[in-house]
């Protein structure tokens, strides 16, 4: 039997915080170990163009999430890592995809409906207004991200998973028509991994400004965490370690004995203030080693380039041929 291929890509906005380590890099980086699967890891740059229009974002982004990856032990030998915009193939098949797909399949995306709700909700006239057609088109360039590389296993968030249906709706009505050219694939959802919430206890996310950014220097760490958000109980009282950010933090960063220990600090009515310096000393020295990798990385961003490169020419030496033979499935051929 043929290896289960995994692939996933990350969109290059932004910078990397402590809720993508631990629910998308770190276990990423395992898996990227395992023998016995094949794993695809890419950035997601034409993905950030439908949301981000500023070019240096773009582009520090690219280079701070693949440094990332990198400082923190991506097996680049084994998985296959690379940019999405250096693969020519991909834009290429999302044409080929899209004029197969019904438009109807894409009203139905949550993410462009919320959009519309979003115009709808502020009382604006125009349904559609700020909505681009590469938002609309999201989920196409994604199923030629997924199908070009044959991938059977797609590890995403929740937030994704219905785009991860459409693809494998897209390669069924293409198979039907066309032949057996699509291997349909499947999202992996785990709900194992840590969703950690942020300074002010929603979910740590971008858009709600509340991230502690993975590789910020020992300084801003320290009073990034001295701001998360606490109850007001006094030192001495109990607290609920599973009701508490700081617990959670610590939770996904160290052992379960360690854990149990902090837990039963939490019962003997351990102060915030000692709980918070406990968790930066914690996060810093777990920390430590891959930051110092990453700025490294960062000051010499030509080494990152030569893997993102080494990638590429890997994952065309399977994109290339394949969409030959794509083209040729749907009449795009030479005449003679
Ligand atoms: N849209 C995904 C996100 O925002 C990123 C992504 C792009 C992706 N292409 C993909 C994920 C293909 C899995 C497979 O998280």
């Amino acid at each position: 039997m043929s290896k289960d291929i995994y692939l996933t890509g990350i969109t290059t906005t932004g910078t990397p915080h402590i809720g993508n380590y631990v629910g998308a890099i770190r276990p990423g980086i395992e898996a990227s170990r395992d023998a016995a699967i094949q794993n695809y890891y890419f950035l997601a740059d034409y993905h950030a163009l439908a949301k981000n229009e500023d070019p240096d974002n773009i582009s520090r982004s690219t280079l701070e999430i693949a440094a990332a990856w990198m400082a923190l032990g991506l097996d680049t030998e084994h998985a296959v890592f690379y940019r999405q915009s250096d693969i020519p193939e991909i834009p290429e098949l999302t044409w080929i995809l899209t004029s197969m797909t019904a438009k109807g399949l894409m009203n139905r995306a949550h993410s462009y409906k919320a959009a519309v709700q979003a115009n709808l909700d502020s009382g604006d006239s125009d349904a559609d207004k700020g909505i681009t057609m590469a938002l609309y088109s999201y989920p196409i360039l994604m199923a030629a991200d997924i199908l070009m590389f044959k991938s059977s296993k797609v590890p995403v968030g929740r937030d994704q998973k219905q785009h991860v249906e459409m693809a494998r709706d897209v390669a069924q009505r293409f198979n039907h028509h066309y032949g057996d050219v699509f291997v349909l694939p499947d999202p992996v959802i785990d709900d194992s991994t840590a969703v950690l919430s942020g300074l002010d206890g929603r979910k740590m996310s971008k858009s709600y400004n509340n991230t502690i950014p993975l590789f910020a220097d020992e300084k801003r760490l320290r009073k990034l965490i001295m701001k998360i958000k606490t109850n007001s109980l006094e030192p001495g009282e109990p607290k609920d370690p599973d009701d508490s950010t700081l617990f959670d933090m610590y939770r996904a960063f160290a052992t379960e004995e360690e854990s149990a220990e902090i837990r039963q600090r939490y019962a003997d009515g351990i102060a915030w203030g000692e709980m918070k310096q406990v968790l930066f000393e914690y996060i810093n020295e777990h920390i430590k080693p891959a930051r110092d990798e990453y700025d490294r990385l960062i000051a010499d961003p030509a080494v990152v380039e030569a893997e993102l490169r080494k990638g590429a020419d890997r994952a065309r030496a399977v994109s290339a041929p394949f969409l030959d033979k794509i083209r040729s499935a749907i009449g795009i051929r030479r005449l003679g």
